[in-house]
């Protein structure tokens, strides 16, 4: 199985950003933390962060026939981005939303989430380990015949 996992804007300023609300480990941790979870899944996987939307879409696009599931946090862009939720859509690919912190509990414009409308799952609140959860959920509801 292989998962590609993507970070959108800001998420490279990760332990510089608002520690309070993301934490105070970087994103070269977090990167980290994701691969060596995927390890002990027994996943491949391949990571990608863009502070770019057309980047984010073209990396989704080419996951076409690729990948077996994403793993997207949008950062930003889930509160803004029909063009990423377009792009999941077009490729079908079982996809976990996830989010380091609880957006349903914060400002009511982060409570709006275009990318979930395209996820299986979304997975808020649960800083680095909601990535690993996202990965199991994949796994457990991976489907070999559909690849
Ligand atoms: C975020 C939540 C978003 O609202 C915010 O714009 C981010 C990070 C999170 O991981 O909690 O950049 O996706």
């Amino acid at each position: 199985m292989k998962i590609l996992v993507l970070n959108g804007p800001n998420l490279n300023m990760l332990g510089v950003r608002e520690p309070a609300i993301y934490g105070d480990r970087s994103f070269a941790a977090l990167e980290a933390f994701i691969r060596e979870s995927c390890r002990e899944l027994e996943v491949a996987c391949e990571l990608f962060q863009s502070n770019h939307e057309g980047e984010l879409v073209t990396r989704i696009q080419q996951a076409y026939g690729v990948f077996d599931g994403i793993v997207i946090n949008p950062a930003a862009y889930t509160h803004t981005s029909v063009a990423i939720l377009d792009a999941l859509k077009a490729v079908g690919i079982p996809t976990v939303e996830v989010h380091l912190s609880d957006i349903s509990a914060r400002e009511p414009f982060r409570q709006f989430s275009y990318v979930s409308l395209a996820a299986v799952k979304t997975i808020a609140g649960r800083g680095f380990d909601g990535y690993r959860d996202a990965v199991v959920y994949l796994k457990e509801h991976y489907d070999p015949a559909r690849a």
